[in-house]
């Protein structure tokens, strides 16, 4: 008797844990590290040597990958891509790529206010009142590069760069989505039309049945977009760190950047979820010994 009820708390407590896991992780769209792959485009992505540190239930970003993503980000991307959910302070916040602990509050990080001043956002002229672009701070956010929708279009030959915020989380595949797209600008197929201003890439979330002229059973995979391949050459970026800037590890660290602007509270929630996870363990304990010295004289 007294073994099934050690039994039942502790198969309570397991639930409880069991339940717990997926919601301090959020793993939808992460694969463990190492672990399967998903398919985009109806085949594999690709992934770098030694996965991705971020993903898993205690992963943790890989802080370096993340300093050089955000150069590659905006040197590269940033021309033409927006990050209008991140600020600028959220690189110095705890779990951020900025973040050290002499400047507890992100808006004194030099490192963050030197990032901030390179890019400049729409404002108002303090002392004359006149609209105009000016240095940023700490508190803007990552501005989107174009005046308007429209004339973003007409200068990318009718697309609309899409803003980058959350690209990580809206495609399959995450990081390894983005890391694919960026190194899937192969050369198309024999038998697959491409369009003016348009681009082959293996793992773009698209579909090339209507420019294939081969057996439609055996379509290529991919899409065609109106981006040029963006990380094409070596040496785009010169890391402060002093890695080689090949295609792959730009792309391996702008991907790794991303996925971490779209979720930059990762690290904190999963810490936090530990806790409660400990927390509960020892509530249950504590539950379980008081009810036995409570019902302990009691005949049942
Ligand atoms: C010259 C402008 C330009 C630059 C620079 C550029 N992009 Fe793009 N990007 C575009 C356009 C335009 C689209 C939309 C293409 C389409 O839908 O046909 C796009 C689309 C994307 C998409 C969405 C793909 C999808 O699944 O919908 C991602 C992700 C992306 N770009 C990442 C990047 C990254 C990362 C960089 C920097 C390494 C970058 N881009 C640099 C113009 C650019």
């Amino acid at each position: 008797m007294r073994l099934n009820k050690l039994a039942l708390a502790a198969l309570t407590a397991l639930a409880v844990g069991a339940a717990a896991l997926p919601v301090i992780a959020q793993e939808h769209a992460a694969p463990a590290a190492g672990g399967e792959q998903h398919a985009a485009g109806g085949h594999e992505l690709l992934a770098p040597t030694g996965g991705w540190s971020h993903e898993g239930y205690f992963g943790s970003y890989d802080t370096n990958s993340v300093q050089r993503g955000a150069k590659v980000y905006r040197e590269v991307c940033s021309s033409c891509h927006g990050l209008k959910l991140l600020s600028f302070r959220n690189l110095g916040e705890p779990g951020g790529p900025f973040y050290e602990a002499r400047w507890p509050n992100p808006n004194d990080n030099l490192v963050v206010k030197e990032i901030a001043a390179m890019f400049q956002i729409d404002g108002v002229d303090p002392d004359s009142g006149d609209p105009g672009k000016f240095p940023g701070k700490t508190s803007d956010r990552f501005p989107n590069p174009y005046p308007n929708d429209i004339y973003a279009r007409v200068v990318n030959g009718g697309a609309l760069p899409p803003d980058l915020s959350v690209m990580a989380k809206a495609r399959h595949g995450g990081a390894g989505y983005i890391y694919s797209l960026m190194l899937g600008f192969v050369p198309p197929p024999a038998g697959l039309t491409v369009a003016p201003g348009q681009h082959y890439n293996a793992y773009f979330a698209g579909d090339t049945a209507s420019s294939w002229s081969g057996d439609p059973r055996h379509k290529p995979p991919g899409g065609f977009l109106a981006m040029a391949p963006p990380l094409a050459t070596d040496g785009l970026v010169t890391f402060d760190d002093g890695t080689p800037s090949t295609k792959e590890q730009m792309a391996r660290d702008v991907a790794t950047f991303l996925a971490w602007a779209s979720d930059p509270k990762m690290e904190t929630r999963k810490k936090m979820g530990v806790s409660v996870l400990a927390y509960l363990a020892i509530l249950a304990l504590l539950a379980f010994v008081s009810y036995r010295r409570i019902w302990r004289n009691v005949e049942h």
